[in-house]
């Protein structure tokens, strides 16, 4: 408990967990009411595995039809979701669904998230970006993530590209957190390394951004009164410290040994636990800059997070001091001497991303030296994530961090160099 706390907690209306849970969904869809639903994949699990079938199969034999959409890809754009709009509501033809289920990783969980908002009316999807209106209706979503992972199973908000500016917009509403999300870890064991990787380090940004978030008495809610996101408490902190352990501990071994199924189900309940810390706590500078950065290189959501992260732990050192002495115990980091363990927070964090095979400088990731200014605004201008920053002066430390991003600085690389650790 911290006593200035105001908690908004927000979850999943159900979350069903483990190896083979799978198998309990289609008695749920009818112990729910549903009997005629959406389900969103891609070709990868429509062609290359039995689920999908299986899925429809079992059910069927429940008295639940599913039309299956295989239409999605990664990072959905407005212009995909407005196109599977109309093309599910040609081939429903005036038959309506009463919910959606996602298969996949975020990309497929997002492009049905928003599928739940644009199926019953067939605006698009651009229709509700900034707000939703109350009165709008919405479909229950079931999200069965297959990556760990993006935490989109828990969270309000699908995000989407912008083709014509290449940026990500979101669509958010607490209505769009998942009805329920069906986490079974045997979804991510076909994983390839690359994905594995990229999801891997999103859930533990997701876990550290988030207990290193601001404040919930201090988050700006701007009025909303049923507000996605509302700052960093206790409980939100309980979820991000048990992830970061998990994520210290099986991330890498995921990585280099996909059929580790004890790694594979440590990543999953990472993965949800740092979603149910920064699904209600939110985020801010690495996803911010991330969102730059992946404007300009088109890189993979789990990569541009992995590059600024370091810098951003870097730059938390004086702020957060007592959190990253704790982040530094959770990944084993054991100096006697807190300073130290402090200052090697960001540097054994670095050495994970390059054990992972991801880009550790802006350098790497192909931007030149004459973008970095442009990066620093765009990245200051995704302003819910850039007042969340817990720092008073937060221009001048995304100048700062992007620019030691760009060079592979850190403050706390000598120390690291006095006593290398290996990552394990
Ligand atoms: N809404 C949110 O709260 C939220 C949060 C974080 C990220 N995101 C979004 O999620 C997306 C990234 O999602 P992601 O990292 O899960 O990857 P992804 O969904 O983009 O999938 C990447 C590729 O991996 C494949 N894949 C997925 N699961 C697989 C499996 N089990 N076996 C084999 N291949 C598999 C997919 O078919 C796809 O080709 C980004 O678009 C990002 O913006 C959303």
């Amino acid at each position: 408990m911290r006593v200035e706390d105001l908690v908004y907690f927000c979850a999943p209306s159900r979350l069903v967990m483990g190896a083979g849970c799978r198998k309990q969904l289609p008695a749920l869809l009818r112990r729910l009411g549903y009997r005629r639903g959406l389900l969103v994949t891609d070709t990868f699990f429509t062609g290359a595995t039995p689920w999908v079938d299986e899925l429809v199969a079992g059910a069927r034999a429940h008295d639940v039809e599913l039309l299956v959409c295989d239409g999605g890809m990664p990072d959905p754009t407005t212009t995909l979701c407005d196109a599977a709009t109309a093309a599910v509501r040609e081939r429903l033809d005036g038959m309506p669904v009463d919910h959606v289920i996602a298969l996949g990783g975020g990309s497929n969980i997002d492009l049905a998230k928003a599928l739940c908002l644009t199926l019953p009316g067939g605006k698009p999807v651009r229709a509700f970006l900034g707000s939703i209106d109350p009165g709008t209706p919405i479909l229950p979503l079931v999200a069965m993530p297959t990556t760990a992972g993006t935490g989109s199973e828990a969270t309000p908000g699908a995000i989407l590209v912008d083709p014509d500016n290449a940026t990500k917009v979101a669509v958010m509403d607490n209505r769009l957190r998942p009805a329920v999300a069906l986490v079974d870890p045997e979804f991510t064991y076909t994983c390839p390394p690359r994905v594995t990787a990229d999801a891997g380090i999103d859930a533990l940004t997701h876990a550290i951004e988030s207990y290193l978030t601001i404040d919930s008495a201090s988050f700006d809610r701007g009025g909303e009164a049923d507000p996605g996101y509302s700052g960093r408490n206790a409980l939100t902190m309980l979820f991000a410290h048990e992830s970061i352990r998990l994520c210290g501990r099986y991330l890498l071994r995921t990585y280099q040994d996909g059929s580790d199924s004890e790694a594979r189900i440590g990543m999953s309940y990472a993965s949800v636990y740092a979603a149910l810390s920064y699904g209600s706590a939110g985020l801010n500078a690495v996803h911010g800059i991330a969102y730059a950065v992946a404007g300009q290189t088109h890189l993979s959501h789990g990569t541009t997070n992995a590059v600024m992260l370091p810098y951003v732990l870097d730059a938390l050192a004086d702020v957060r001091r007592e959190e990253l002495l704790a982040i530094a115990r959770l990944l084993d980091i054991s100096d006697g001497d807190a300073g130290i363990a402090v200052a090697r927070v960001p540097v054994v964090v670095r050495e994970l991303v390059a054990a992972v095979g991801l880009p550790t400088t802006l350098q790497a990731c192909g931007i030149g030296p004459g973008d970095v200014d442009a990066l620093v605004r765009d990245a200051l201008a995704v302003t819910r994530l850039a007042k969340a920053f817990p720092v008073p002066d937060v221009a001048a430390r995304y100048g700062a961090m992007v620019r030691k991003a760009w060079a592979g600085t850190l403050s706390g690389a000598a120390h690291a160099l006095a006593q290398p650790r290996r990552v394990a």
